[in-house]
């Protein structure tokens, strides 16, 4: 057997139309969705991911702010730049890109953001939100998984699934939308015992642990439907000979490039899977696009009925 790929630009692309005909109609309201964005320092893989998202905010017609103080930013600094952010009537969205230097205090910076504008869904007014089933923002990785999975066809009630990862971004947000879309959901981690019996009783696996490859195909039940949320940098030769053999052409990618990014399962598991996300172009798409949607999301919580959701919009 060999796994359908589910194609995360494709499900992204059908994303970003539904929310251009969105943002249209708010922007006939006299309302402009907009994102400000904080990138302190120079981490490059942080840069890179920033520019992105003001990338994506161009492309949907959002408005778009980049603050970037620098690497000795206090935390006193930053929190007087989110305060005047949270006043400000023209940003519905605050991202804050994490990592932060040591030297600030990250959970400070991050309870500060007023939650309504907490497009992250970082904030544990959010998280609670969440846990309680109520109105709110979802952090944008899981909802992307959730929207792959149902954009997909998966059944999700009644599956079992295992979310491998408990980190609060990831994987505790991802099992607490598949329990509340009626998934039976084990959460796996670096101390769970007999990992592959439990990994291979799940219907839908979510990989969310970083550890390059760990999935391999005798984890997995045939015909199970597999997110893998791994990005991980491999260049070491002899690794990528190992885990490419059967995928010539991505080998020869890592040969010209010196690099290639592989998720947390192994490729080889698309000869077990019924459907799997690839990597990169799986997962990635659509973190960047429900950051968008939650943008658009904040617009219209924060301003009321004047821009409410039309019916049957709301899913996360
Ligand atoms: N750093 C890595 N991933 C993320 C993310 O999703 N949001 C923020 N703010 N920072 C990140």
């Amino acid at each position: 057997m060999t796994a359908r790929i589910l194609n995360g630009n494709t499900i992204r692309d059908q994303i970003y139309s539904e929310l251009q005909q969105q943002i249209q109609e708010l922007r006939g309201l006299g309302i402009r969705p907009g994102l400000a964005t904080v990138l302190v320092g120079d981490n490059p893989a942080s840069k890179i991911y920033v520019t992105s998202k003001i990338a994506a905010c161009e492309q949907l017609g959002l408005g778009s702010w980049r603050f970037t103080p620098p690497a000795t930013v206090t935390t006193e600094e930053l929190l007087a730049l989110v305060e005047d952010l949270n006043n400000r009537d023209d940003v519905d969205g605050i991202l804050v890109q994490l990592p932060l230097p040591r030297q600030v205090d990250t959970k400070r910076v991050l309870e500060a953001v007023d939650p309504a504008k907490d497009v992250d869904g970082f904030h544990p007014a959010n998280l609670g939100r969440l846990v309680s089933g109520r109105p709110g923002l979802v952090a944008c990785t899981p909802v992307g998984v959730m929207e792959i999975l149902r954009r997909s066809g998966a059944t999700i009630e009644g599956a079992n699934a295992v979310v491998l990862g408990r980190s609060d971004i990831v994987g505790k947000p991802t099992a607490l939308l598949l329990m509340h879309a009626n998934a039976t959901v084990t959460i796996c981690h670096s101390k769970t015992k007999d990992l592959p019996v439990v990994v291979r009783r799940a219907d839908i696996i979510v990989a969310a642990m970083g550890r390059t490859a760990m999935v391999t195909p005798d984890w997995v039940k045939p015909g199970a439907t597999v997110i893998d949320v791994g990005i991980n940098k491999v260049t070491d030769a002899a690794q990528a000979e190992r885990l490419f053999a059967n995928f010539p052409q991505r080998l020869e990618q890592f040969r010209a490039k010196g690099s290639t990014l592989v998720g947390d399962v192994h490729p080889d598991v698309a000869s077990v899977a019924g459907a799997i996300t690839p990597v990169p172009g799986g997962v990635g798409p659509l973190t960047i696009a429900m950051l968008m949607s939650n943008s658009v999301k904040a617009a219209r919580l924060r301003r009321g009925n004047r821009a409410a959701q039309p019916a049957g919009a709301e899913k996360a």
